[in-house]
C-alpha cells in the first residue's frame, strides 16, 4: 500500500547514516511502489552541494541496488546547503517547503544533538512545525538524564509529543517485531514466560567493526550509552513486557515503560559485581590485523568502554530472580545479535546416565546477520540403539522459509513516521526511565576511577565477562 505523499527533510543529509541507511531504505520502499512520485526527499547539510551534486553522491551509493528505478527515485531527491546557526538560505528553504499544512512533512534530525534546538527554532520561525509536521530524533537522546530532558524540552517547545518520533532502529528489525507475534500470537509461550519457567535471558549484540571514523562521537559515548541504554533495553522491554491490550502506540509503550521502571538499580554498591567494561586492543577482525581503540583515537588515556556486560534484573512479579545477561561490544569475533531465553531444567530426570545429559530448552531469536528463530528441544537419538538423548533445534530461517531478503529496519520505521504511527518509537518517558537506570552505572564507573579491562580484538571481550555469567553456573550461548 503506498503511503500518502510526503516531504522528508534529512538534516545531516551528507552523513553516514543518511547515505548508508536512510536514503537506501527510502529507495527500496520507492522501488516497491510505496512512495508516491510527487513526494520529495531533501538532504540538508553545510556542504556547498547542489541538487545534482547530491544526486551524484547518492547515485554512487544506490548503483549497487540498481534495479532500474534509481533514476526515477533520484527525481524525488534534492539538496539544500544550510547551517542551522546562520540565516543564509533558510528563506529559500521555507519557500521550497511551502505552506500546505495538509502535506506531511517529516524533519529527520540526523545531526549532533547540540544542533537540534537551533534546527527546531528555525523550523518554528518559518512555521514548518505546524499541521502534519513530524520530527524524527536519532539517538543518542542526550548523554544522561539531564541532557536528555534538555533535548526533549527544547524540541518539545516546537513539536508536541505526538509529532515527535524518537527512533531506535532495533525496534524496526524483523525479529524484534517477530517477538510480538511469537509471544502474543501463540498460546504456547505466554504461560511459560515468567520466573517460574524461565531460568535466565541473554542478549548479545556483537560487532566485528571498530569505532573507525566515529571515534569523535564514540569516545564521548561508550558502549553503555551507544547500545545498552537504547537498543538493548528496548529489546529487553519487548521480551519482558506484560501483554499490551492492543498494538495501539500507548498500549505498547505503557507496558515497555513499566519494564524500564522495574529495572533493579545498579549503583556504586553493586556495579563491580554486576557489570564488566572492556576496551579493545590490537588484534584481528575478519582475518585482518586491526589497531587498538586507543591507537585509533590517538589518545592513550581514554576510559571509554567498547564492550560492556551487565547482569540486569527486572524487579516485578513476572521476572523476580531471573537474570538478564546483556553484552555488547566492538571488535568481537563475529557480527551476531541474538536473544536467548533459557528455560528451567525438567524437575526430575527419568533417564539413565547412559542417555546423556539433559539440556535445558532454549529459544534463540537471532536478529543478525540473518533472521532466524530456533527452539532447542530434547529428543531421542534416532535408531535402534538404547535411548540416547539429543538436543536439536526446531529451526526457522526467514530467508529459507520465505525466500525474501528482510527489509532494513529503517524501511519500516521511516514509513511508520509518514503514516504517523509511533508504536515502534520511544516515548519521552521511556527515554527518561532508561537513563535513570544507566546514569548510576556510569557514575559508579566514573567514581571507581578504574580503567576498562583490555581485550584483544577478535575475542569475546574481557574474561571477566565470562566470569560474570559462569559465577552463576551458566554460560553464554554459543551454539546457535
Ligand atoms: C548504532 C550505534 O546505533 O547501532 C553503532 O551507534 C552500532 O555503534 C549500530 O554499530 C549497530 O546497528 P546494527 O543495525 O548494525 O546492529
Amino acid at each position: 500500500q503506498p503511503v500518502e505523499t510526503f516531504d522528508l527533510v534529512i538534516f545531516g543529509g551528507t552523513g553516514d547514516l543518511a547515505l548508508r541507511k536512510l536514503l537506501p531504505a527510502l529507495y527500496h520502499r520507492y522501488a516497491d511502489g510505496q512512495i508516491p512520485d510527487d513526494s520529495r526527499i531533501i538532504g540538508i547539510a553545510r556542504e556547498g552541494l547542489d541538487d545534482e551534486g547530491y544526486r551524484d553522491n547518492l547515485r554512487a551509493v544506490l548503483k549497487k541496488n540498481g534495479n532500474g528505478k534509481v533514476e526515477d527515485f533520484l527525481k524525488l531527491v534534492g539538496y539544500r546547503s544550510l547551517d542551522a546557526r546562520k540565516d543564509d538560505g533558510w528563506d529559500d528553504f521555507a519557500t521550497l517547503m511551502g505552506k500546505d499544512a495538509e502535506r506531511i512533512r517529516v524533519f529527520y534530525l540526523s545531526t549532533s544533538p547540540d544542533l537540534f534546538v537551533d534546527i527546531c527554532n528555525r523550523l518554528g520561525k518559518y512555521e514548518l512545525n505546524k499541521g502534519k509536521s513530524r520530527v524524527v530524533l536519532e539517538k543518542p537522546i542526550g548523554h544522561d538524564l539531564k541532557s536528555a530532558n534538555q533535548i526533549n524540552d527544547d524540541v518539545g517547545r516546537f513539536f508536541d509529543e505526538s509529532q515527535t518520533f524518537r527512533i531506535d532502529h532495533y525496534l524496526g528489525k524483523e525479529t524484534v517485531q517477530n517477538l510480538l507475534a511469537l509471544r502474543f500470537g501463540n498460546a504456547l509461550f505466554e504461560p511459560l514466560w515468567n520466573a517460574e519457567h524461565i531460568d535466565h535471558v541473554q542478549v548479545t549484540v556483537a560487532e566485528t567493526l571498530g569505532v573507525g571514523q566515529r571515534a569523535g562521537y564514540y569516545d564521548h559515548a561508550g558502549a553503555l550509552r551507544d547500545m545498552v541504554q537504547n537498543h538493548i533495553l528496548q529489546l529487553v522491554c519487548m521480551l519482558a513486557m506484560e501483554p499490551p491490550s492492543s498494538l495501539a502506540p500507548d498500549a505498547v509503550r505503557d507496558e515497555k515503560l513499566k519494564v524500564l521502571r522495574s529495572l533493579k538499580p545498579i549503583t556504586e554498591a553493586n556495579a563491580a559485581q554486576l557489570t564488566v567494561r572492556g576496551q579493545y586492543r590490537a588484534g584481528s577482525a575478519e582475518g585482518q590485523a586491526v589497531p587498538g581503540y586507543l591507537d585509533e583515537l590517538k589518545d592513550h588515556k581514554s576510559n571509554t568502554e567498547t564492550f560492556v556486560a551487565v547482569k540486569a534484573e527486572i524487579a516485578n512479579w513476572r521476572w523476580a530472580g531471573v537474570p538478564f545477561y546483556l553484552r555488547t561490544g566492538k571488535r568481537l569475533p563475529e557480527r551476531v545479535s541474538e536473544i536467548t531465553v533459557v528455560f528451567k531444567a525438567v524437575p526430575h530426570s527419568i533417564f539413565d546416565a547412559s542417555a546423556g545429559p539433559l539440556a535445558q530448552n532454549r529459544l534463540v531469536l537471532r536478529l543478525q546477520p540473518d533472521e532466524d528463530i530456533k527452539l532447542w528441544l530434547t529428543i531421542k537419538h534416532p535408531g535402534p540403539g538404547g535411548l540416547r538423548l539429543r538436543h536439536v533445534p526446531l529451526d526457522m530461517s526467514f530467508a529459507e522459509a520465505f525466500g525474501v531478503q528482510q527489509p532494513d529496519a529503517y524501511e519500516r520505521l521511516l514509513l511508520d513516521v509518514v503514516r504517523g504511527n509511533p508504536t515502534l518509537f520511544m516515548r519521552r518517558d521511556e527515554v527518561e526511565a532508561a537513563w535513570r537506570w544507566a546514569d548510576p552505572i556510569l557514575a559508579a564507573w566514573a567514581d571507581s576511577g578504574e580503567a576498562p579491562r583490555p581485550y584483544t580484538s577478535g575475542t569475546w571481550g574481557p574474561s571477566a565477562a565470562v566470569a560474570l555469567i559462569e559465577r552463576d553456573g551458566r554460560t553464554w550461548n554459543e551454539d546457535s
